[in-house]
């Protein structure tokens, strides 16, 4: 069972603006579209600015006159002004969305292209929820980060130096005024947006490893059931939970202070400026138009100023969401294929590992310099205890891991210098543990060769002796299979698998276990079916029953890595070594 504590809060963040060059340079693929749509937002703030301003001249020149006729004609004016304002900000909008959800497309399919070609290895150490994390509740924030606040962020920026500027021309005093609060508001902001920032990070982490593990309870639940660890399980949940909601909680307090800090600061501001105003007015002349414009700025000033500092929080959100996300899309996939990889063509099959040493770690050495010759179209098979060594054996050829030592060829090529499209398309690997995907028995057996036709699959799972069983499925081949088959018999899908290998066709055929789930009368149809499929391939096959392999051209017994004899069944009896007990142990 899980524990909390093995999630591990990632305490190497790289530096944000890295990461935001990089979101930038995500989103550069549309430039043009960003041009126009800075353009539409400063021809949205200059309206509103604009709209602002002409209170000046309708209170001084039409207004205190009472020119009414003018008066109704900048009325409409501005109505104008304000209308050309909005629809300027609302396609500007559209198109940001549009760009917005594009760039997080493009985020996600790298995050996802990058997943098929990380290593086994990743999988190995990190939790598939994490993962699933990064998929939904960082691309999320980014997606948010690109479409709303990224647009508001700009407008915000420009609506303030449009805002100061027009201030300065309308009445500098009052301007001065105006900008003794601009810090006290900005450094209030930022103190609040940096604690936050903190608790926003630890959040996400948080989050990461619930999901996480909330993922694996999930996949894990016949497990915990059956053992009655609901309590534990619960226990573990509760901690994890809390660990979410301490920084969780503490993220939305700072960035829930900020706005009534902001109001107050901003309110402060509007009443020095209307009396400071007032005075002007009355000792110095200051027009009233110019102060109720002025006095509008003002208002409009703090709006952005608050936003600019709350953006910048979803900012935060966002930029912490892309670093784990780069984080992934940084992994390092699985080694390119070797300059001048070769492409395998017409594959004989000839097989030679030699001296291979492996360990899945460095540092615990699993295949302790294994060396056989397997002739192609041979058949042959790996005998051993349970944690010998079996299936690492078979996990070398297609490269899901890469050996420390020694060599491995198929047909004189070492398979390091084989593409590995081509090197995984010259196999095929009946796994010990198989997985479905949602979709037909057809389509499920269709993925060891997806241009098969149905006929192809058909007489694949006949050959293979699948057939039987699927005919009696409630739809036969269209049968959907869901949640990783479990609607399978283990034997059941242990039988569509070697139909997927059948299906595939191919000259080299990995075998673990295949038949160790099967009841001994479909045992007997599939013995045929793989005794045909192999012919003319070479085929390695892993047993437990040695019965299966007793016509093998070679058996090899595996001990701790290492394999201590081999030879044919009769020579490997009249021996009487480590073969022959194993024998005696199973049938007598
Ligand atoms: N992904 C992995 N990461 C680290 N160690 C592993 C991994 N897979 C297997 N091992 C270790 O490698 C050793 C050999 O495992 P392997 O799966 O090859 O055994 P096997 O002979 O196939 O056994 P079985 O008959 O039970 O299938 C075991 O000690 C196991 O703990
Ligand atoms: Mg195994």
């Amino acid at each position: 069972m899980p524990h909390g504590n093995q999630y591990k809060i990632d305490s190497k963040p790289k530096t944000p603006v890295k990461t935001i060059r990089r979101l930038i340079s995500y989103m550069a693929h549309e430039r043009s579209l960003l041009i126009l749509i800075f353009v539409l937002i400063i021809i949205g703030i200059a309206a509103n600015l604009a709209g602002s301003y002409m209170v000046r001249p309708i209170i001084n020149k039409y207004i205190l006159p009472g020119d009414f006729h003018g008066l109704v004609r900048m009325l409409f004016l501005l109505a104008v002004v304000y209308l050309i304002g909005v629809a300027a900000i609302y396609i500007e909008y559209i198109m940001l969305n549009k760009i917005g959800q594009n760039t997080v497309a493009r985020i996600r399919a790298d995050l996802f292209k990058k997943m098929e070609h990380l290593p086994l290895k990743y999988f190995d150490t990190h939790a598939n929820g994490d993962l699933m994390s990064r998929y939904t509740n960082d691309i999320d924030r980014i997606s948010d980060a690109l479409t709303d606040s990224l647009s508001e962020m700009m407008s915000s920026i420009l609506t303030v130096i449009g805002i100061i500027a027009l201030m300065i021309f309308i009445s500098p005093i009052l301007t001065f005024i105006t900008l003794i609060t601009v810090p006290l508001m900005f450094f209030s902001a930022r103190g609040i947006v940096k604690r936050s920032r903190k608790h926003f990070k630890a959040q996400q982490f948080a989050l990461g490893a619930l999901n996480g593990f909330v993922e694996e309870i999930i996949s894990g639940q016949k497990v915990t059931k059956v053992f009655g660890n609901e309590r534990k399980v619960e226990a573990d949940f509760d901690v994890m939970n809390k660990k979410l909601k301490v920084p969780a909680e503490k993220a939305q307090l700072f960035s829930g202070l900020m706005m009534p800090l902001m109001m107050n600061l901003s309110t402060l501001n509007y009443v020095l400026i209307t009396i400071v105003g007032a005075l002007l007015s009355i000792y110095r002349g200051f027009d009233v138009g110019g102060l109720a414009a002025f006095l509008q700025y003002s208002r409009q000033f703090g709006r952005p100023i608050n936003e600019l500092a709350s953006l910048y929080n979803n900012l935060q959100a966002a930029v912490a969401g892309a670093e784990r996300v780069f984080q992934v899309i940084d992994e390092s996939p699985e080694k390119a294929d070797s300059p001048g990889a070769v492409t395998l063509s017409e594959v004989k099959g000839d097989i030679i590992m030699h001296n291979v040493v492996f360990g899945y770690r460095p540092e615990k050495i699993i295949l302790k310099g294994i060396t056989f010759h397997a002739y192609a179209g041979h058949k042959i098979a790996l005998v051993g205890v349970t944690g010998a060594g079996k299936t690492t054996i078979m996990n070398m050829f297609p490269r899901f891991f890469d050996i420390q030592s020694g060599e491995i060829t198929i047909d004189n090529q070492p398979i390091d210098r084989i593409s590995r499209t081509s090197l995984r398309r010259s196999m095929a690997i009946v796994l010990q543990d198989s997985h479905f995907f949602t979709g037909t028995v057809l389509e499920n057996i269709r993925y060891g060769r997806l241009d098969a036709t149905d006929e192809d699959v058909m007489a694949a799972a006949k050959f293979t002796a699948a057939h039987s069983f699927i005919k009696h499925l409630p739809q036969g081949y269209d049968t959907l299979l869901e949640n990783d088959g479990a609607n399978l018999s283990q034997g059941q899908r242990q039988l569509l698998n070697i139909a997927r290998a059948a299906v595939a066709d191919p000259p080299i055929l990995l075998l673990d276990e295949a038949t160790s789930n099967i009841d001994p009368r479909s045992e007997i149809l599939i013995q045929k079916g793989l005794d045909q499929l192999m012919q003319g391939r070479t085929s390695l096959i892993i047993a437990h029953r040695l019965s299966t392999i007793r016509n093998a051209d070679v058996i090899m017994v595996l001990e701790q890595g290492e394999i201590v004899e081999s030879g044919t069944h009769e020579q490997l009896l009249a021996k009487r070594g480590k073969y022959y007990s194993l024998n005696e142990a199973q049938f007598n």
